[in-house]
């Protein structure tokens, strides 16, 4: 499986207490695996549950609904969807966890499935390992799958006014906590898209609908290159957009259109724009990776892009080269008519009937 997505690893401080040692311990375990991360192409984005201030959980609904009404709910739940893994930085209060960190995990349900926890622990006799056991008792009911590796930190031995004394064994266990979080974030990461939020089951097994954000950037380039290949030959020209665009161009996109990618095994297998001018609904950059053609994703790729144009379009228009023969045929057969064609540009329009009776109008490009 391939991706070129960084891991984003959350880096969470658990405990809540004035004068706690968590930041300076998280403080430790940051610096010590920047370069590692920097290297795996991971972002470690850190939080504290003292800044983050839940109170004791008060949503009326249980977390499996996913009906959230508190606004801190809902930006922890958007927190936590946003990243493939957690490394937690917890002590032992009472050979259990602390309060904080069980309330945090009771608020959510979906958004901790199928990714990676990895523990930085500290205490006195055991080091945290027993706030640790804890911690995974619960986590794993949350389908939060727990790291083997570890860092335990005994007070007493690793600690030294107030910070971590540097130590090679303990920087070389930090970095094997994050090596083994990215490694088993990457391996869950089919079994994270059938969870995604809005996602829908694509038209062949295994695949999942995610609407893409500027994150997508790199699959987004990887795909439109391997694919614009073949409208290359066709056309008989490398002056095509998709051949060209840098990821940074490709973010910038992503920003102004609704693309709804299809996954399948981590791997991005196509895609397909849209946005509305007025009252014209534009789509765009439909694509199927060269290996999966002829299954018929293309075409419910596109009638997905009429459906999600939405109510109050009167007309959708596309393009695409005039030597590609296998587009137009495609555009023809779910009803798309020829408007125009320039130079190697071929146009192409759909009158609608009426309102769509479909889904929520997209924002206007
Ligand atoms: C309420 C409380 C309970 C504690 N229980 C334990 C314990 O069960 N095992 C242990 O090794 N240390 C225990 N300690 C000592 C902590 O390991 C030590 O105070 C540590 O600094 C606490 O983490 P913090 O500074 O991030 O709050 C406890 C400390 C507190 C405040």
């Amino acid at each position: 499986m391939f991706t070129t997505s960084p891991a984003r690893i959350m880096v969470l401080t658990c405990s809540t207490r004035p004068g706690s040692l968590g930041p300076a311990i998280a403080d430790w375990f940051t610096v010590t695996v920047s370069p590692l991360a920097a290297r795996l192409g991971v972002e470690l984005r850190s939080l504290s549950l003292a800044e983050l201030a839940l109170p004791f959980l008060d949503e009326e609904e249980h977390p499996s609904s996913g009906i959230y009404r508190r606004p801190h709910t809902k930006r922890w739940s958007e927190l936590v969807d946003a990243v493939d893994g957690f490394i937690v930085v917890t002590p032992e209060y009472n050979y259990g966890m602390p309060a904080p960190l069980k309330n945090a995990l009771d608020y959510l349900g979906r958004e901790w499935a199928w990714k990676p926890m990895g523990f930085i622990s500290y205490g006195n006799t055991s080091a945290g390992t027993r706030s640790v056991q804890h911690t995974k008792e619960v986590a794993t009911t949350l389908r939060l799958v727990p790291l083997g590796a570890t860092v335990a930190l005994r007070l007493q031995d690793a600690i030294v006014g107030g910070r971590v004394r540097r130590s090679p064994r303990h920087d070389a266990a930090a970095e094997g906590v994050l090596r083994e979080a990215v490694r088993v974030s990457r391996a869950l990461r089919p079994l994270r898209e059938a969870l995604w939020e809005g996602s829908v089951e694509g038209p062949v097994p295994g695949s999942h609908t995610r609407v893409m954000t500027p994150d997508d950037a790199g699959e987004v380039t990887v795909l439109q290159r391997c694919c614009w290949v073949d409208e290359a030959v066709d056309n008989d020209s490398l002056a095509l957009a998709p051949l060209r665009e840098s990821v940074d161009e490709v973010a910038c996109w992503l920003d102004r259109w609704t693309t709804t990618g299809l996954w399948r095994g981590g791997r991005l297998i196509a895609m397909v724009r849209v946005r509305r001018e007025g009252r014209i609904g534009r789509i765009g950059r439909l694509a199927v990776v060269p290996d999966m053609r002829g299954a018929g994703i293309g075409r419910w790729l596109l009638r997905r892009a009429e459906g999600d144009l939405g109510a109050g379009c009167d007309r959708i228009e596309l393009s695409t080269g005039a030597g590609s023969a296998r587009n137009i045929g495609l555009y023809r057969s779910e009803g798309f008519v020829i408007d125009a064609e320039e130079d190697e540009v071929v146009h192409l329009g759909k009158a609608l009937p009426g309102d769509l009776p479909t889904t929520p109008a997209l924002g206007v490009g």
